[in-house]
C-alpha cells in the first residue's frame, strides 16, 4: 500500500479529475436531456473536507494534478475554498496543480478569488460563437455570460488558457476556423473534441461525429499545421499555426484513442472512483469516508484507490460493436 498508483498495463496515475456536482447551468444536447437528470442526493455529495482528504491520500500515492469538473464546478458555493484547500496539499515534488474545466458562466465574478486561492489553469467550453446556435445547442440563451467569462480569463493572464469545442456535423462544423481565430486573439488554445457516446439521453450517432481527420482537413485549408511533439499523457494532439506561436489541439478520443498513455482517475461528486470515462464499474469511497475506526482509515481509502487503478482495462471499447455506454452521463462522470 505504498508507491505509485500503477495499473496492470504499466500506467502510472498522476491526474485525478474531481467532479464537484452533477448539476449544470446549461443543457448541452450531447450531454443532458432538456429536463436535466435526476440529480444526486444532497447527502451523498462529498463535502470539502471529504474531497480534500481523498486528494491528500491520492497525492501521497503520486497524484500531482487535480482537475475540477462537473456538471459545472462553479455552481458549488464553496468552490474558492475547495481550490485553496487542494492547493495547500504538498508533495515531495512541490505543490500540486489545481485546474478547472468550466462552461464559463459566472467565471467573471469569481475568477479573481479563484486565482488568489491558487488556481493553476482553466479550460473553458465554447462550441459556437453564434447566439442562436448557442441557445439551440445548450438550450439556454447565455452566450454573453460565457463570453464574459472567457474575456475575464483572457484578461487575467492565467496561462495556458484552453477553450474546448465539441465539433458536430451540421451544428458548428462551418465555424471551426472562426473559433480558432477567436481563441488565438485571446491568448488561448482552441481544442476540438470528437463527440463521445456519453450523453445521458444515449443519442450519440457516429455519423454525426466530426473526426480528427475532417477537422485537420478543414484547418489545413487555412493554416500550415506543424505538429508539436512531446504529448505525454495529454489527450490533445497539438499543432502550431503557420509556424507561429498560436496553437490548436485535437482530442480524438474515438478515432485515435490515447488510452495507452492514460494517467487519469476520476472521483464523482458522490464519492465513486472510476478508472476510465467509459468504465462500467465504480469503486465506492463514500462508506469508507464516512466510517469510523479502521474501516474509515487513510489506509482503507488508499486501498480503494489502488483496487480501482488495478482493475483498469487497457482502453475503452467505443469502436467495438459490443460497446456498452456507461450508465451515468458525462455530467455525472465529470468529463
Ligand atoms: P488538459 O490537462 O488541460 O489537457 O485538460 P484535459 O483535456 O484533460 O481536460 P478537459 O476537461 O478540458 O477535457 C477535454 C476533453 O477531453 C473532454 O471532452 C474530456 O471528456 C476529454 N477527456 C479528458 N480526459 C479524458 C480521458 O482520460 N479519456 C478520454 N477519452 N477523454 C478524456
Ligand atoms: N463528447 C465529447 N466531449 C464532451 N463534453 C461533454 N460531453 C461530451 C461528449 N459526449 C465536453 C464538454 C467540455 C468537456 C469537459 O467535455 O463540452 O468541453
Ligand atoms: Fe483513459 Fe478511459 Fe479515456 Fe482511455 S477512455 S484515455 S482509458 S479514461
Amino acid at each position: 500500500t505504498s508507491g505509485a498508483l500503477l495499473d496492470t498495463h504499466g500506467r502510472s496515475h498522476k491526474d485525478l479529475r474531481i467532479s464537484l456536482t452533477d448539476r449544470c447551468s446549461l443543457r448541452c444536447t450531447y450531454c443532458m436531456p432538456e429536463q436535466g437528470n435526476e440529480w444526486l442526493a444532497r447527502e451523498s455529495i462529498l463535502s470539502v473536507d471529504e474531497i480534500v482528504r481523498v486528494a491528500r491520500i491520492a497525492a501521497e500515492a503520486g497524484i500531482t494534478t487535480f482537475r475540477l469538473t462537473g456538471g459545472e464546478p462553479l455552481l458549488r458555493r464553496d468552490i474558492v475554498d475547495i481550490v485553496r484547500r487542494l492547493r495547500e496539499i504538498d508533495t515531495e515534488d512541490g505543490p500540486v496543480q489545481v485546474a478547472m474545466t468550466t462552461n464559463g458562466i459566472r467565471l467573471d465574478e469569481v475568477l479573481d478569488d479563484l486565482i488568489s486561492a491558487g488556481l493553476s489553469r482553466l479550460n473553458i467550453s465554447i462550441d459556437t460563437l453564434r447566439p442562436d446556435r448557442f441557445a439551440a445547442l445548450t438550450r439556454r440563451d447565455r452566450l454573453d455570460d460565457v463570453l464574459r467569462g472567457i474575456a475575464a480569463a483572457s484578461a487575467s493572464g492565467l496561462r495556458p488558457l484552453k477553450l474546448n469545442t465539441v465539433a458536430m456535423r451540421g451544428v458548428n462544423d462551418d465555424e471551426l476556423c472562426d473559433l480558432v481565430e477567436f481563441a488565438t486573439a485571446r491568448g488561448a488554445e482552441l481544442r476540438f473534441i470528437e463527440q463521445m457516446p456519453l450523453d445521458s439521453g444515449h443519442t450519440w450517432d457516429r455519423d454525426r461525429m466530426v473526426t480528427r481527420e475532417e477537422i485537420l482537413d478543414t484547418l489545413s485549408e487555412r493554416w500550415t499545421l506543424t505538429e508539436i511533439p512531446g504529448r505525454g499523457g495529454a489527450p490533445a494532439e497539438r499543432w502550431h499555426l503557420d509556424g507561429g506561436a498560436a496553437t490548436v489541439g485535437v482530442i480524438a478520443s474515438v478515432t485515435a484513442p490515447f488510452c495507452g498513455a492514460c494517467d487519469r482517475l476520476r472521483l464523482t461528486a458522490d464519492g465513486q472512483l472510476r478508472n476510465c470515462l467509459f468504465s462500467t464499474d465504480e469503486f465506492d469511497l463514500l462508506p469508507v469516508l464516512r466510517a469510523t475506526g479502521d474501516p474509515g482509515s487513510d489506509a482503507a481509502v488508499d486501498d480503494v484507490l489502488r483496487r480501482c487503478v488495478w482493475a483498469k482495462l487497457p482502453g475503452h471499447a467505443i469502436n467495438d460493436p459490443a460497446f456498452l455506454q456507461p450508465a451515468r452521463g458525462m455530467n455525472a462522470i465529470g468529463g
